[in-house]
């Protein structure tokens, strides 16, 4: 992974011109585009005041899971411990809500703007066992850079 090429060119999308929207959504196009072993990538926000996410934008696959309560599935449970979770076997987790059988691993990182957690990048790969430290750095740094823009 080229790390420190994959940072200048998320800081280049979210330096642009273009809306909020779109840069989002060329993000999650870039990443799975860059990245052989990224399947899927999306962002859930928290739906307003309720204690729910709802999807954004996302490359990859349409899901069902556009609405996920807090607590729910890997992402509901990122939603209230405010923690990164690397699930290398999506097999082993009890609670956890499927996106299709292709899918082995997933990582979910969350987003927090002035201290609170506003919701998350998730990326879903049809490999087990495949996320190391490097994934969790080029996700952390999409999440800062991108809660500066929202
Ligand atoms: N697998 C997730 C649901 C969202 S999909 O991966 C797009 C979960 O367990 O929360």
């Amino acid at each position: 992974m080229q790390l420190e090429n994959l940072k200048q060119n998320i800081t280049a999308i979210l330096e642009g011109l273009d809306s909020t929207e779109n840069k989002l959504q060329s993000i999650c196009d870039y990443l799975e585009a860059q990245i052989s072993y990224y399947d899927w990538v999306g962002f859930y926000f928290k739906n307003g005041n309720k204690e729910e996410l709802k999807l954004a934008q996302y490359t990859g696959e349409p899901t069902d899971h556009i609405i996920i309560p807090f607590g729910k599935g890997i992402c509901g449970q990122v939603a209230v411990s405010n923690e990164n979770f690397v699930v290398q076997d999506v097999t082993d987790q009890d609670n956890y809500i499927s996106c299709g059988w292709k899918v082995k691993s997933e990582i979910v990182i969350p987003i927090f703007v002035n201290g609170e957690n506003i919701g998350q990048i998730d990326i879903d790969s049809h490999t087990a066992n495949v996320f190391t430290k490097k994934d969790e750095e080029l996700l952390e740094f999409t999440c800062l850079k991108v809660a500066e823009k929202l």
